[in-house]
């Protein structure tokens, strides 16, 4: 691979505002909300993913970019609306104050439809451009379309419901497997995917790029769990012991830290499987396994 992933952490960084929609004065609020959760850091990984999977399989970090963009600020408004009263009631994210705490719960949840759809405003409008080639056109309807499928009903959006109602209450293994692969998994899915699209990636590619991206997912939402239990709120830059006190179902609630543990290895064992017959090519996707769900 040509870049680091620190690398393509800058140029997400450098355009993230970029694609903020020119709005009306009267709305200088819903713009100001959006831009503090954009401007709040994260790691970026799906935005990274996108543009490193596209770029492995051939295709232009920049000409992908819209699409980073638009997976991110769906990925930020999944987070505004996760840490609302209503759902995590979380307080800090991103190591500072949560988006309801500062601008109150109405624009929260407003700021989060105003970056859903912006999402959706960018990749149309990139699109726009493409009329006159079919085939560049179908790459990007195709990387759309996991996008906003993976985002909604049949991915995160039905994840985080299923998660929502698991509280207080012992769920199923296949429970907790489908709240983590949907509520985590799917956009993980969805950045590798797309990426692939727009690269016009052959069959193989796409399989096991997919597998991979599925084990990511399930690794990363582990993880996740288990630093709820064993890092600080300073090292989270989020609340930790958030999942008890919400009384969520969790890998740790349901098997205990050791086993959690174990089963987090296992599912970085199988990403890393899916992708070995790239050999050193490859680097960049098994590295990041590791700094993504073992730091
Ligand atoms: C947090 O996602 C929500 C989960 C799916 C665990 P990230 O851990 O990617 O959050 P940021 O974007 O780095 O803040
Ligand atoms: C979040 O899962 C998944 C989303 C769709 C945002 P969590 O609720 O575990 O994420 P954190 O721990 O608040 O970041
Ligand atoms: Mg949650
Ligand atoms: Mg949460
Ligand atoms: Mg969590």
């Amino acid at each position: 691979m040509e870049r680091t992933y620190e690398e393509y952490k800058e140029i997400v960084d450098t355009h993230i505002l970029d694609y903020l929609p020119s709005i009306d004065e009267k709305s200088i609020t819903l713009y100001e909300a959006m831009k503090y959760s954009l401007e709040a850091g994260g790691k970026r990984l799906r935005p990274v993913l996108l543009l490193a999977t596209c770029e492995f399989a051939g295709g232009d970090v920049y000409k992908a970019l819209p699409y980073a963009i638009a997976l991110e600020y769906i990925h930020t408004y999944s987070l505004i609306h996760d840490d609302l009263p209503a759902m995590d009631n979380d307080d800090l994210r991103r190591g500072i104050p949560t988006n309801h705490k500062v601008y109150g719960d109405a624009i929260a949840i407003l700021a989060g439809d105003g970056l859903l759809n912006t999402a959706s405003e960018i990749m149309d409008k990139d699109m726009f451009m493409y009329f006159d080639n079919m085939e560049s056109l179908q790459r990007r309807i195709n990387a759309a379309y996991v996008i906003t499928k993976n985002a909604g009903c049949q991915g995160m959006v039905s994840g985080q419901v299923s998660d929502i109602q698991s509280e207080n209450k012992k769920c199923s293994e296949s429970m907790l497997r489908y709240i983590h692969s949907n509520k985590t998994g799917a956009l993980i899915l969805a950045a590798v995917q797309a990426g692939l699209y727009l690269a016009g990636a052959d069959m193989d590619t796409f399989t096991s790029f997919s597998i991979y991206a599925q084990n990511l997912g399930l690794a990363f939402q582990i993880h996740d769990d288990i630093i709820d239990v064993t890092k600080s709120t300073d090292e989270l830059g989020k609340p930790a012991g958030s999942d008890k006190e919400a009384g969520k179902s969790t890998y740790v609630s349901m098997y205990g830290l050791e086993k959690a543990n174990e089963l987090l290895d296992k599912a970085i064992k199988d990403a890393k499987m899916s992708i070995e017959h790239y050999y050193d090519n490859a680097e960049f996707f098994t590295q990041l396994v590791d700094i993504m769900a073992r730091s």
